[in-house]
């Protein structure tokens, strides 16, 4: 049976950096719902928002305190209300982000858990005990240190964080935790959301704890093995989403599974006799990324992560890996970026070409078979901001960064982290060039990018990178681009090709992912339509020459091989 996410295009909202409709200078759920014409008119259908429960914003919201409610800085309930009648009155669906591994320290059941070893809520978090002054096991928190951190007054006794200290894992072994965070979610479908984004659900099964994870390094290491896609993570999933299906069998659930490649994201996907899992997956794996050649030496003495671009070589069997694996249970999700990686602009335009470049991997990306899902502001073409100071990264390992560098050094590092670290992608959308950019009226939570794009000014442009969003999200809105087969085409290194077809009809796309020129033959389109083209292509005698970073799409009224 049909869903409406079959056809979904998704837009991703940061709350905190959208729209501030009360000048504090955060966004909140007041300026989302008074931006939502500018959302549908962009061609998309569903909005996923960050988390927006009440929260003591350590992670900015990841670090829920109380899952039924609205954090004062996005707003209030009745907003959200209105929000979700707004965006359905005009034919959009709205996905929440969904804090499942976690809660905040301050949440009530872990206030009341370290109360006493006896409280009723002890064992909704995971704890160990140790003689001797020593963390449990070795293994790493995904923001640095331990996985353990010490309960204030019980000597010896440990609690269990994954990320952040202020954000203490939940226990899932524990049936009642389960069926707690069941009747959370419960609380949201019954109020009429269309989705939800499962935040780090991969996390949720943990192995032993009474062991090290195999490392020649000493201290705290990074031990997935032991904490990432385990067994019991199916069989939670399933109890949890087969729960909420009984309420809302149309509930879209987008699994974050920030380690998962194709196998994985399958496993995740797989309908086991009826018992549906996640409908798509995102990944840190979605495309293949290679070293930039030339690193920068204070960036890798420090151990910062790599600079990367996307691997030409590697794309078309990386596409139709994720293609084939998903192909029975679901389609992949088309993205470049979200809140935790650098924005595409930063990560793969190429300035020469900045503009023509960002059509062309749009092109590349999202006329292919899936769920596209576009981070609020690539649509613009906005770029990572500056960050001028360690702080504002808002990251206790980037603020201790600081002492260990000279001055030069530390500008050098703060250019190189404002490209590559997740904050400096979270920045206020650029609405229009008041002075904080129409975002707010009050100096930004995070600054804005200076001699930016804004919407106003592409508003106006017809071939801005705004308007040729709105076309291609268009196009894609068709059946034969939402919902048509998917076959790659052989092509020389550096150009993606591939067909898509449905009910008789076909569309050829042809991307020039590269500065240099290329030319491409098929004959089975040299009497197509031109639906649309970038940059410069020609056709001379069956050959088409694409111009760098050019791309074409063709239609026809026919299968290409007949
Ligand atoms: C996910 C979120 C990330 C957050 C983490 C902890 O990976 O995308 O932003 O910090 O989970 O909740």
């Amino acid at each position: 049976m049909k869903q409406w996410y079959d056809n979904a295009i998704i837009y991703q909202v940061y709350p905190r950096s959208f729209q501030d409709s009360n000048n504090d200078g955060l966004g909140d759920l007041e300026g989302l719902l008074q931006r939502l014409d500018y959302i549908k008119k962009l061609g998309v259908n569903a909005i996923w928002i960050n988390p927006v429960f009440t929260s003591p914003q350590v992670d900015n919201g990841y670090d829920v305190s109380n899952y039924f409610n609205i954090d004062p800085h996005f707003g209030s309930m009745d907003t959200m209300n209105a929000l979700i009648k707004r965006a359905h009155e005009l034919g959009m669906h709205i996905i929440l982000d969904f804090v499942l591994n976690h809660t905040s320290d301050q949440h009530p059941w872990f206030q009341d858990a370290l109360k006493s070893p006896k409280s009723l809520f002890r064992d909704y978090y995971i704890w160990e005990h140790t003689k001797d002054g020593q963390v449990p096991n070795n293994w790493g928190s995904f923001f640095g240190g331990s996985v353990w951190a010490q309960h204030p007054t019980e000597k010896n006794t440990y609690y269990f964080h994954l990320f952040d200290q202020h954000m203490p894992d939940l226990n899932w072994a524990n049936p009642e935790v389960r069926q707690a965070m069941i009747e959370v979610a419960k609380y949201w479908v019954e109020k009429g959301v269309d989705g939800l984004r499962l935040d780090a659900f991969i996390h949720i099964a943990k192995a032993n704890l009474r062991q090290d994870f195999p490392s020649a390094e000493k201290g705290a290491v990074i031990a997935e093995p032991m904490y990432a896609n385990l067994p019991n993570v199916v069989t939670y999933l399933q109890e949890f989403i087969n729960e909420l299906r009984k309420i809302n069998p149309d509930l879209f659930i987008l699994g974050e599974g920030a380690s998962a490649g194709p196998e994985l994201a399958a496993l995740y996907t797989r309908s086991n006799r009826g018992n549906a899992l996640c409908d798509g997956i995102v990944s840190f794996r979605n495309l293949p990324k290679e070293r930039l050649a030339q690193q920068d030496p204070l960036a890798m003495k420090l151990n910062l992560p790599a600079k990367e671009k996307l691997d030409l070589a590697q794309l078309p069997e990386s596409i139709v890996h994720w293609q084939t694996s998903l192909a029975q249970t679901t389609q992949p999700t088309l993205y470049f970026s979200n809140h935790d990686m650098p924005r595409m602009a930063t990560a793969y335009a190429d300035s020469e070409y900045f503009e023509r470049s960002l059509k062309t991997l749009a092109t590349m990306q999202y006329l292919q078979k899936g769920v596209p899902i576009i981070y609020y502001g690539e649509e613009l073409g906005l770029k990572n901001v500056e960050l001028e100071r360690f702080t504002a990264f808002q990251d206790q390992t980037v603020t201790a960064l600081k002492s260990q560098l000279s001055g030069r050094e530390q500008t050098e590092v703060l250019k190189y982290l404002s490209q590559t670290h997740k904050t400096p992608a979270r920045q206020p959308m650029p609405w229009d060039d008041s002075a904080n950019q129409g975002f707010s009226e009050h100096e930004p939570w995070l600054r804005t990018s200076s001699k930016q794009v804004t919407v106003a000014a592409e508003e106006d442009d017809p071939d801005s990178l705004l308007n040729f969003y709105r076309q291609l999200l268009h196009l894609k809105q068709q059946d034969l681009f939402a919902n048509g087969e998917f076959r790659l085409l052989t092509a020389p290194t550096g150009l993606l090709v591939y067909e898509r077809y449905l009910a008789g009809k076909s569309a050829l796309v042809v991307t020039n992912l590269t500065s240099d020129s290329m030319s491409y033959t098929n004959d089975d389109w040299t009497n197509a339509d031109i639906t649309y083209t970038v940059g410069q292509v020609t056709l001379d005698d069956k050959q088409w020459h694409l111009a760098p970073w050019s791309s074409i799409v063709l239609k026809q009224d026919q299968l290409p091989w007949l």
